[in-house]
């Protein structure tokens, strides 16, 4: 009998080697190569390319029609969206998240919205007994008769259920609790997850139902480890948040069917998630009023805009190496920022502690928001309050030019809808919006800065 052949492949980008490496020839990292039994993957030893030359027939581009994709929507209108407008049939869907984010919650109210516009759904369970679920459900609302539960880890009897039931969307939860016997390694492990991953998308395309899959992330932020199940399927949604903080974030980082970065902003509460329509809003509550090292900015992930508060505490440092912190944004950006100012406006900070946070526990990291943790930074170590009714975005360069920002005429329309008066923005960009003229700007102050100077200037601030 033919000894089973083993693999290496990469835990990081997939990449498959015969014999073992210390650096992966695919991406170059070290240390990522495992090994795993040979389970012929989709795409592998389907046949001699002989025996299948002269079967593969191009299409013209042209003559490919698209029927109308049906869409289904799911009637929670921040998931709607963030899937591209709603679930396209045939598609494979991963959400990710750290445990205990409430994926798993998401998902059953999304399954509660469909069963009661009369879909079938299935949802699998490999984490929690029909009970659990039950109760879950309970503190959601009342189900519809159209939901079936499974509580299985074994992905053969998942096929066959999904064959009997016949649904139209499936939730399995969570890929790491699946296995398939015919692989010799246990649940969660990259041969399985990769197995199980390459099984459910042979199910969602040949049959035409949706697959949602639950992945839970691993201490270096990968669904799984291998990132290799990122491109396997259609769409990935990231379901992040501040654990302590009551708000989730649900972020699409790759989407087949729509435009990607768009966010859906949740709140948990006792009855599950509950959308949260008005970011603004929300991140604004407890916003310090007259306290020095408080700013607001606006900020826009996908098609979607919001304020946002930056704050930075400066203080004097008793050791040789100061302290710099980031939280809710770049550790690396801050550093530089303060290098710029530092270099720029003279402000002395190498005897100076410096913490910067996004306040509300998001994570934004474009550089838009350079010009408001620069003023922050520069309030905090003069002690001066920002006016309250300002916003300030902007891109710093590193010879402390500001530069102009993608999306600002939505950055300022923002600011209006939430009753900001003034608005310290990049010239380049005030001098577009003037000339576009699409917005009508009588109920806002612009103030265009061209650099640094003229925004420590326009602060009246005492710099040095
Ligand atoms: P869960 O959805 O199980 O998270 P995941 O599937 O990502 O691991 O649970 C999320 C958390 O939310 C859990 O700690 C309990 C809490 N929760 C509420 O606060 N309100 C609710 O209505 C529900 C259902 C859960
Ligand atoms: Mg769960």
């Amino acid at each position: 009998m033919a000894k089973a052949k083993n693999i290496f492949y990469c835990k990081e980008c997939g990449t498959e080697t015969g014999k073992w490496q210390g650096q992966c020839p695919g991406c170059g990292e070290w240390n990522t190569l495992v090994e795993a039994p040979d389970t012929g993957a989709p795409g592998r030893k389907t046949g001699t390319g002989a025996a299948r030359a002269g079967q593969a027939e191009p299409a013209k581009l042209k003559d490919i029609t698209i029927e109308n994709e049906h869409r289904m929507m799911t009637g929670i209108g921040e998931l709607d969206r963030v899937l591209g407008g709603g679930i396209v049939a045939g598609s494979l869907v991963l959400v990710g998240g750290d445990p205990g984010i409430g994926k798993s919650t998401l998902l059953l109210q999304m399954c509660k919205m469909l069963s009661d516009q009369g879909e079938k759904i299935l949802y699998v369970s490999g984490e929690e007994s029909l009970k659990q679920i039950k109760l879950r459900g309970d503190r959601i609302g009342e189900f519809s008769d159209s939901i079936y539960l499974l509580s299985e880890t074994n992905i053969s009897a998942i096929d066959h259920a999904i064959g009997k039931i016949q649904p139209v969307v499936v939730i399995v939860d969570s890929i790491q609790t699946m296995y398939d016997e015919r692989i010799d390694a246990a649940p969660g492990s990259i041969s399985q997850v990769r197995e199980i991953t390459s099984i459910l998308l042979r199910i969602a395309k040949s049959r035409g139902i949706s697959i949602f899959i639950v992945g839970h992330v691993t201490k270096e932020g990968n669904v799984a480890g291998p990132r290799m199940l990122e491109h396997m399927v259609d769409t990935v949604l990231y379901f992040e948040g501040d654990s302590a903080a009551a708000y989730r974030i649900l972020r699409g980082v790759k989407n087949r069917f729509g435009s990607t970065n768009e966010i859906g902003v949740f709140e948990m509460k006792g009855k599950g998630l509950v959308e949260v329509p008005n970011p603004s809003e929300y991140m604004m509550q407890g916003k310090p009023v007259g306290e020095s090292g408080s700013v607001v900015a606006c900020a826009v992930e996908g098609t979607r805009s919001f304020m946002i508060e930056v704050q930075a505490l400066v203080c004097h440092t008793y050791f040789n190496m100061p302290r710099r912190t980031a939280a809710g944004t770049d550790y690396n950006r801050i550093n530089l920022l303060i290098a710029v100012l530092e270099k720029r406006l003279g402000i002395r900070l190498s005897d100076s502690d410096a913490y910067v946070n996004v306040a509300g526990g998001m994570r934004i990291t474009e550089p838009a928001l350079d010009l408001a943790i620069i003023t922050a930074i520069m309030s905090s170590h003069s002690g001066r309050a920002m006016d309250d009714r300002t916003v300030i975005f902007g891109e710093v360069g590193l010879v402390g030019e500001v530069r102009a920002v993608p999306q600002a005429e939505k950055r300022v329309a923002e600011a209006m809808k939430t009753g900001y008066q003034t608005c310290i923005l990049p010239e380049a960009n005030k001098k577009m919006m003037e000339k576009g003229g699409g917005l009508d700007l009588s109920g806002i102050r612009l103030v265009g800065i061209r650099n640094i100077r003229e925004l420590a200037d326009q602060i009246c601030m005492n710099i040095t």
